[in-house]
């Protein structure tokens, strides 16, 4: 695995998609896939390759992902207009698909959390995909954007109690544990309602950012490390 990868899993993971973006860097594959882990931001036209994902996904994220109990009963309309709205999302919504080769892997947003100044990390990982790394680095990107890009204060990342693959990400990715909270609407069927949140502080090195500044134009132009082929 590459250091890119492994850097995943360090608090430094951000600075290594800093320090490579625009640069000419080859990514190598991610563990015993055949192609790099890439990500790009979710188009409107992008139901024909989320509608079999999250149809086969369904069952096995429908304990903590509200969209997916329903699942069993969307058309490809419905998929169709499920992306529509998220790709015409209301900032700082903010949606980013992951794939490897031609596959969706997973899927990560950012969301409000109460203060314009903060924001949260959601995400999902697609069924035969869990396990490897992918939600780390689904975070890890989304921070990214939230910092380097958006220039939030804070990020966070919220989880139900039981929900036990989910709570072993943000400590691990260098989280710190915020504050516990009552959830009244319970989405997924395998929620309690008891949920952990988790916080990480905007480093002080990073410039100011969209917030701030009103100006993505840096960002338009640059170059990430992987390509997307979906
Ligand atoms: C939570 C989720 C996004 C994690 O994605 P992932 O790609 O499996 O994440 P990673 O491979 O980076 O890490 C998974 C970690 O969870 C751990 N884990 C998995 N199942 C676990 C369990 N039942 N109890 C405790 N830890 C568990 C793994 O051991 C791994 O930790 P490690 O790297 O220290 O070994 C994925 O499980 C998922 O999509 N779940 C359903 C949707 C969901 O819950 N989304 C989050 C809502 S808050």
């Amino acid at each position: 695995m590459s250091n890119f990868v492994n850097a995943a899993t360090s608090s430094s993971a951000s600075e290594a998609i800093e320090s490579t973006v625009g640069m000419d860097f080859v990514l190598e594959n991610w563990g015993d896939y055949d192609y790099p882990l890439a990500c790009r931001v979710i188009r409107d036209t992008d139901a024909k390759i989320l509608y079999p994902v999250m149809k086969r996904s369904a069952k096995h994220l429908k304990g903590y992902i509200g969209w997916a109990k329903y699942a069993p009963s969307w058309d490809f309309k419905t998929v169709q207009q499920f992306v529509k709205d998220h790709a015409n999302d209301e900032w700082p919504r903010f949606h980013l698909i992951f794939s490897i080769g031609k596959q969706v892997v997973g899927f990560g947003s950012l969301a409000p959390v109460g203060n314009s100044r903060d924001v949260q990390v959601a995400l999902w990982v697609a069924l035969g995909h869990q396990g490897r790394g992918i939600g780390s680095w689904i975070v890890t990107v989304l921070e990214w954007y939230a910092f380097h890009v958006f220039g939030f204060d804070h990020v966070y990342y919220q989880h139900d109690s039981s929900n036990r693959a989910s709570g072993s990400l943000p400590p691990k990715l260098g989280f710190e544990f915020s504050h516990t909270f009552d959830q009244k609407e319970k989405d997924g069927t395998k929620e309690t309602g008891f949920w952990y949140s988790w916080k990480k502080s905007k480093p002080a090195d990073i410039p100011p950012g969209f917030i701030d500044t009103g100006d993505i134009s840096r960002w338009q132009e640059v170059t990430f490390p992987w390509v997307s082929l979906v």
